[in-house]
């Protein structure tokens, strides 16, 4: 692992009163990990995202980074750490009096880089963001999708091993959005940079990471494979945050017919994570039983390359060929009855 918190607490002391922001944080990062944090504002993100570079340091417990415990350096071996680990922000903090290519050759300056190298450093940079065109412009002349580029190639200048990006595309339309995440995608893939990647929009997760960690008042409440996640969210929050992204509501009027037969039916909703079962899942359960099968509604969502389908069935028949059929999807699948 190329992250790791360890027991991490964060509370925050002002004159008035005590903050507790980050509360048992235990959690690692792989190398090569697209790891998103989710929860709602004051949930403690940033703060978190903020020790993996110590620019807040756990009142706590251990933050490890490419095996350094980093809340216990300074000075040099602080600064010589940082140049592994850069940082790309919600409003892009470019200097507004200097170009493009000064922006982005700024952490190069910064450490003494010879001229000639800078200047083939960054362009190579600025060519891989797509922003060649852009070189002598100043940040007031961008669209936001070119900040946040800019933003982006000037933390790839150091050449990092990981990439922390706290809310990165809440300033930007969907469109934007989704091209920075392309681009964060590439920078992932062929840079082979591990990105850690704050956000309250869950469907930024499910178009790029591969990992997920919900948090809520401070405390990390459900972490795993995003596709797992997704397929099977246990705590409200992370079920009402798949919710948005995943589409899992019987709709109404179908429901409500479907529960006005409630002596003799039960109603289930059935996860599947198994590619395309669209045509294929209630003609095979027709086939295995002779209960009556209705498919009330399915949805069917992209994830990380899989097929995520939620199906909501009807089953109609005796007390024993319901039971059957429930038992079957049972050992079989994700579901769970919908009470009517
Ligand atoms: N420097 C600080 N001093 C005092 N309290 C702080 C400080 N930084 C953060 N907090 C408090 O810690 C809690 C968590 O804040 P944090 O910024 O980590 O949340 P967040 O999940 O990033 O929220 P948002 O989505 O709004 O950015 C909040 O109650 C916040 O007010
Ligand atoms: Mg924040």
């Amino acid at each position: 692992m190329i992250i790791q918190f360890e027991n991490v607490e964060k509370t925050f002391n002002s004159k008035k009163m005590q903050v507790h922001a980050c509360k048992d944080i235990n959690l690692a990062v792989d190398k090569g990990d697209i790891f998103g944090v989710v929860g709602y504002s004051g949930a403690g993100k940033s703060t978190l995202i903020r020790m993996v570079n110590a620019l807040e340091r756990p009142t706590s417990g251990r933050v490890t980074v490419n095996g350094v415990v980093i809340n216990e350096l300074k000075g040099k071996n602080l600064r010589k750490a940082r140049k592994d680990i850069s940082m790309i922000f919600q409003q892009f903090n470019l200097l507004e009096a200097k170009t493009v290519f000064e922006n982005v050759a700024m952490p190069l300056i910064l450490n003494h880089t010879p001229k000639d190298e800078i200047k083939r450093r960054v362009n190579e940079i600025l060519k891989f963001v797509e922003l060649s065109d852009k070189t002598d412009t100043y940040p007031g002349k961008l669209s936001g999708g070119q900040k946040q580029r800019v933003g982006i190639a000037r933390a790839l200048t150091t050449n990092p091993s990981i990439l922390l990006c706290d809310e990165p595309t809440s300033a930007l339309d969907p469109k934007t959005t989704d091209s920075i995440l392309n681009l964060l995608q590439k920078v992932n893939r062929e840079l082979n940079i591990t990105i850690m990647i704050i956000t309250h929009q869950i469907n930024i997760v499910q178009k790029i990471c591969n990992k997920v960690a919900v948090m809520e008042d401070g405390y990390v409440v459900e972490m795993g494979n995003v596709k797992e996640v997704f397929a099977r969210p246990v705590q409200p929050i992370t079920k009402a945050f798949v919710d948005t992204v995943v589409d899992q509501t019987i709709p109404e009027s179908i429901f409500a017919a479907a529960a006005a037969e409630k002596q003799n039916s039960r109603i289930f909703r059935v996860r599947c994570l198994n590619g395309n079962v669209c045509d294929t899942f209630t003609p095979d359960l027709r086939k295995r039983f002779t209960a009556e099968i209705n498919t009330l509604f399915m949805s069917v969502n992209e994830m990380q390359g899989s097929v995520l389908t939620i199906i909501g069935l009807q089953v109609k028949g005796s007390k024993e060929q319901i039971r059957e059929v429930e038992q079957y999807l049972k050992e079989n699948f994700e579901s769970e009855e919908v009470a009517v």
